[in-house]
């Protein structure tokens, strides 16, 4: 569904009904999907370039990007050629495409995919330890993830992950927020179609998200703010996703 609202070409009729029943909830369903790819490309070449971090590990990374986007290991790769990068999703259609890509034969080897819950973090982080040196500072990436999870269990992820990593590491976070926009009859329609549950999340909440991290210029704000470039054409305008980028001091 999210590779559907991305623009991407893999997704089947059932994606597309849902798809369509979340932009029926919020018009801007299509558009605030490409602009988390955007926040996605931005925040992971800054934390590469910017913040010097070689390594990442990106729980929830859902489907490749369309063929016009870069993924994780492009973003990092293409600043640090050595960067190591672990995936993690639990979605089995996720892992059919990471067993097809992350092959011996291409250049993705320093890339390792864990099929995997993220609320089973402990794990994860020890088998992410086989890829990533854990001493060293990683750019945890959580995108659209954390709103599938009931709150506290959120939290408790956020705290084995930020007790697991290094000072220097950086966290890069994005959720929905409750701007009030979103239909609530569209949220029931879309819970009602049988996707997963995806709850947004209140400004104060995602503020608890970075509790032990410090936040980077310009803090938590909506995606579309967060270091935005030049546009050609047109003009970027707010949307309810909201993300920041963290340091862990
Ligand atoms: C909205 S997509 C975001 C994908 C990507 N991070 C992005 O921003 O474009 C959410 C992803 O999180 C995955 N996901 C949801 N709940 C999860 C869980 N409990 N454990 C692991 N992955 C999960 C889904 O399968 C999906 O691929």
């Amino acid at each position: 569904m999210w590779n559907y609202l991305q623009g991407g070409k893999d997704h089947y009729q059932v994606d597309r009904d849902a798809g369509d029943a979340m932009a029926e909830a919020n018009p801007d369903m299509f558009y605030l999907a490409r602009q988390v790819r955007q926040f996605f490309a931005r925040t992971v070449r800054w934390v590469a370039a910017e913040a010097g971090v070689r390594q990442f590990l990106d729980l929830g990374c859902g489907l490749p990007a369309p063929v016009d986007a870069p993924n994780t290991c492009e973003i990092a790769q293409s600043v640090h050629p050595a960067a190591r990068i672990v995936y993690v999703d639990n979605d089995k259609v996720v892992l059919a495409h990471a067993r097809a890509l992350l092959t011996p034969a291409t250049d993705l080897v320093k890339c390792a995919y864990i099929d995997s819950d993220v609320r089973e973090i402990d794990a994860i982080l020890a088998e992410a330890g086989r890829t990533l040196d854990l001493t060293e500072p990683v750019g945890v990436l959580m995108l659209g993830i954390l709103g599938a999870l009931e709150y506290d269990q959120a939290l408790a992820v956020l705290e084995r992950v930020t007790a697991a990593v290094p000072s220097g590491s950086y966290l890069v976070v994005e959720d929905g927020v409750d701007t009030g926009r979103v239909s609530q009859a569209g949220i029931t329609r879309r819970h009602q179609s049988g996707v997963d549950r995806y709850e947004l999340r209140t400004l104060d909440q995602m503020h608890g998200y970075f509790e032990g991290w410090e936040l980077v210029e310009p803090g938590l704000v909506t995606i579309t703010a967060w270091r935005p470039g030049a546009v050609d054409v047109g003009t970027i305008r707010p949307v309810d996703p909201h993300g920041g980028v963290a340091r862990k001091p």
